[in-house]
């Protein structure tokens, strides 16, 4: 897929055969996310290949997809971590990543928060100026990294967009010198300076304006070991939108990281979308086709609570009916069974006709996916199916009864009726 040039069509995209789908539905039920291991060890190798001889350090940030066998399967790949809570990081030590290869980026951390990491020395991002007291009080002269935003904003949507002035990530502008003199006088080591400018960008040439800008303060700035350029490599997720291409971006970074490595600065970035995005698919199934003056629903049995992408970005996802590829097409309202109106996975979409029962498989949903997923309406989170490169699918993580997720709701709660 890396490295294509072609653009693509509706249909091309399913990343496994509609039978292979179909049986995985009738053996493990809907809805099911299924994730397939050979394209995220391919896309993994594909960044390896573009940016590993300028030498780079890959972490994955597992806010995109943090199910165990992906997990799994990065670590295998020697791909270290980019974890924005205690939970991730928990679960990251779990799986057998080292503290040393787990980067805690989060923002806004509560002292709870600076503990875990400070308890299980692991380095810390920094991304506010009065974070750096905290860190020095707690744990004095130790090492630290600082995230700045150099005022490069990009990413496929306003929500996702993380540097420039309107932003609440990093340090900006004239703080940044404050920032690196306070984290001093506080006998903090700054070993690193990060940013990440954004989400889902499929042209290279924010992303190297934004290496030029921290590469040159980190030139400038005496101790820096790393710098960290974040992640924000998207995906195509429309028919007709082409991949990033990686040599123009390997291109546009090498000068940069070569000045950087004369100094002996590393460079990392940690990516998520980019690795596990287009190998996940979300399996639902449709419940009810209803014409209501004009418009098809094709309502299924998931939605907005597994899939929030549409709706809150107005993301576009293919979605495939794997049980009759080959009908011919209609267009749908494709919506869940979420009490809202907001509730669609897709709106006016060609399909090959659908008939209640039929399996659909929504594609790209290997990232912000399921580790998005909720369960508004009190309907459970779908299951996990993994595939293995030799092509063997295996259950990751069961789906929840409906009566087990009303006892756990009900058993957290700590209610008891007062008579
Ligand atoms: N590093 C930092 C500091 C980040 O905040 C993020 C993503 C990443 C790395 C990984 O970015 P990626 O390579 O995946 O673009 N829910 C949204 C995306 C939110 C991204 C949040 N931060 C979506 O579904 O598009």
């Amino acid at each position: 897929m890396t490295g294509q040039t072609e653009p693509t069509k509706i249909g091309e995209r399913l990343p496994i055969e509609p039978q292979v789908l179909s049986s995985i539905a009738s053996e493990f039920g809907t809805p099911t996310y299924v994730y397939l291991e050979r394209i995220i060890t391919d896309r993994i190798r594909a960044l390896q290949h573009a940016v590993g001889s300028i030498g780079t350090r890959l972490l994955y940030a597992m806010k995109a997809n943090s199910n165990v066998d992906v997990l799994e399967t990065i670590r295998a790949e020697g791909v270290g971590i980019d974890a924005v809570s205690p939970a991730e990081g928990a679960l990251a030590l779990k799986l057998g990543f080292e503290a040393q290869d787990i980067f805690f980026s989060g923002n806004n951390l509560s002292d709870d928060d600076l503990s875990w990491a400070i308890e299980h020395k692991v380095l810390i991002n920094v991304g506010e100026e009065t974070t750096l007291e905290r860190v020095a009080a707690a744990a004095p002269g130790s090492d630290v990294c600082i995230r700045v935003n150099l005022e490069v904003g990009a990413g496929h949507h306003a929500h996702v967009v993380t540097g420039g002035r309107t932003s609440k990530f990093g340090v900006i502008g004239q703080s940044v010198e404050a920032a690196l003199a306070r984290a001093r006088s506080l006998g903090l080591q700054v070993v690193g300076l990060h940013q990440h400018i954004g989400s889902g960008n499929l042209s290279p040439e924010p992303y190297i304006d934004a290496v030029g800008r921290l590469t040159a303060l980190a030139l400038a700035t005496p101790g820096v070991r790393f710098v960290n350029f974040g992640g924000g490599l998207g995906i195509p997720y429309k028919p007709g939108e082409r991949p990033m291409d990686l040599d123009k971006l390997e291109d546009g970074l090498r000068p940069y990281f070569r000045s950087l490595g004369e100094r002996d600065i590393d460079v990392w970035m940690e990516p998520g979308r980019f690795f596990v995005a287009e190998a996940g698919l979300l399996l639902v199934q449709v419940t009810n086709v209803k014409d209501r003056g004009g418009i098809v629903f094709a309502g299924t049995n998931s939605g907005m609570n597994h899939l929030i992408r549409p709706p809150l970005y107005d993301a576009y996802h293919e979605i495939v009916n794997v049980t009759r590829p080959d009908a011919a097409p209609s267009t749908y309202d494709v919506v869940g069974n979420i009490c809202e109106t907001g509730d669609f996975l897709a709106r006016g979409r060609s399909l090959a006709s659908v008939h209640e029962g039929d399996v659909l498989a929504v594609l790209d949903s290997g990232a912000y996916a399921m580790s998005m997923a909720n369960e508004y309406n009190l309907r459970p989170l779908p299951a996990e199916v993994f595939v293995t490169s030799d092509g063997i699918p295996h259950l990751s993580r069961r789906r929840e009864a409906p009566d087990e997720l009303a006892e756990r709701h009900f058993r957290l709660s700590g209610f008891r009726r007062q008579r």
